[in-house]
Order: structure tokens, then sequence, then C-alpha cells
């Protein structure tokens, strides 16, 4: 079974996720709730807090493991209640799933032309979980995230991540390029507008590729970025299919893909 760690958090969330099965194993040896490897699934985690002097030796938040897409979801409400969001307990969390297609394929919805934003799950008001699916060659242009946190994992085939600087106003040439990488599947990668901009495409000819992201707090709309000048456009975001049917034609021809 897998099992993953990330850096406690301020709030009172990670404390929820104190399992029964980690403080029984700190009463044996206030040494081992360090050393050992806590493995947590949906079975024994529990809501009950640990108590407070453990809550004090711990140095890593535990994450639960979900078995499945449903579970990933339950577990990301939970931690979303908090107003405080510890980006790497998210992305722990999301990395800890292990993508199934049985679980997400009503959702994976493909066009020909552009890829596809497919909405799952609306996170109570504070996320959005949105499937994504590139036809080969299909990429997104360079855009900003609107002052939300960008968690993307990968559910199915590689994606190339390209991260650029935020272009200086006063200039107008080219966008400066910060990095480059692929994101292999399960792998999760993480962006907001204080790390930069970013475009991300499918590379490959022959294979699609499938991502699940998820946005805090929700936007609808979002910066794109003409990589030559920096010149930017605002453009509005739309689902192509949300709760896994296909959301009916808008008047208006989103940009968000071109
Ligand atoms: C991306 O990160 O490139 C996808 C943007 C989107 O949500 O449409």
């Amino acid at each position: 079974m897998l099992w993953a760690f990330s850096s406690p958090r301020n709030g009172t969330v990670h404390h929820q996720l104190a399992p029964k099965i980690a403080a029984l194993d700190y009463k044996k040896s206030e040494q081992s709730w360090k050393e050992k490897p806590v493995v947590l699934t949906e079975a024994n985690y529990s809501k009950k807090t640990a108590p407070p002097a453990q809550l004090r030796e711990m140095e890593n938040t535990e994450v639960v493991k979900p078995e499945t897409l449903d579970e990933l979801i339950k577990i990301l409400h939970e931690i979303f209640e908090s107003d405080h969001i510890n980006v790497d307990e998210v992305k722990a969390v999301m990395e800890a799933y292990e993508s199934n297609p049985q679980e997400w394929k009503q959702y994976a919805k493909f066009d020909k032309y552009r890829y596809t934003r497919n909405l799952v799950d609306e996170g109570n008001g504070k996320f959005n979980l949105i499937v994504l699916c590139w036809g080969e060659g299909h990429g997104s242009s360079i855009h900003d995230h609107t002052d939300s946190h960008c968690f993307m994992k990968m559910l199915q085939g590689e994606l190339k991540e390209t991260q650029f600087e935020w272009p200086d106003s006063k200039s107008q040439g080219d966008m400066v390029q910060k990095s480059q990488r692929i994101l292999q599947e399960n792998k999760v990668a993480y962006i907001n507008d204080s790390i930069g901009l970013h475009r991300v495409e499918n590379a490959s000819h022959t294979e699609g590729a499938i991502s699940l992201h998820l946005y805090s707090p929700p936007f609808q709309t979002c910066q794109t970025f003409d990589q030559r000048t920096g010149h930017r456009t605002t453009v509005k975001m739309t689902f192509w299919s949300k709760f896994g049917e296909r959301t009916p034609f808008e008047t208006t021809v989103s940009q968000e893909n071109n």
C-alpha cells in the first residue's frame, strides 16, 4: 500500500486526518510517531483528533490514500473546508490516487479540434475539479490562473508544461520561458500566479492525454498571452460537459484553448 507525507498545515484540518491507527502507534513509543510510516485507508480513517501533545510532535501530515476517484473527491471536500490550503497536502492526496479509467471515463470526452474541459465536481463552491481531454497536438494558450491555485494530475498519457515569466509591461518582445517538463501518469503539477504563467500541450502525434485539474477558488475567466509580444486578452472559460453531460452550445465562443 502507498502512503504519503506532506508538511503540516497551520489550520486544524490536518488534525481531522490524524487517524486512530496513528494515535495507537504513538502510544507505544514517542519516537515511533516520527519514524513509522502510517498507512491510511478510508477504512481506518477517523475524524477523531489525536491529543494535542501528539500533534505538536508531528512533523508530517499523513495523507489518506484515496482508493477511488469518489474517495479522492470526498477527501478534497474535507481539506477545502478550511480556508487555509496546504499545497503539499493537496498535491500528495491527488498523487496518492492511482488513476483508474473506469472511474473517470464518463467525464473523458474528446473533441477533434481542441482540448475539452469537463466539470466533475464543484467542491462546495471552494474548488472546481475538471477532467481535461487533450487530443494529439492539442494545447492551451499561455495563461494565468486568476489568483487561484492550479493542481494538475495526469490520469492518462503525458503532457508538456512550459512555464513563462509574466511579461514586463514595458517590453514588447518574446515572452521569457522559465522551464519545461513532461508530466507523467499519476504525477501532480502545481502553479499559481506568483510562480508564473504556463502553457500545456499534448506533444504526442499518436496518443491522447487526460488530466485532472483542481482550481481553487474556481474562476470563469483568465488572461491569455501572445508569446511573441506578451499582449494579453481576457477570455471566458467554458465546459464541454458538466457531470458527464454535454453542455448546451453557448452563443459566445470560448477562447481559452485557441
Ligand atoms: C491548462 O492548464 O493548460 C488548462 C487550462 C484550462 O483549464 O483550460
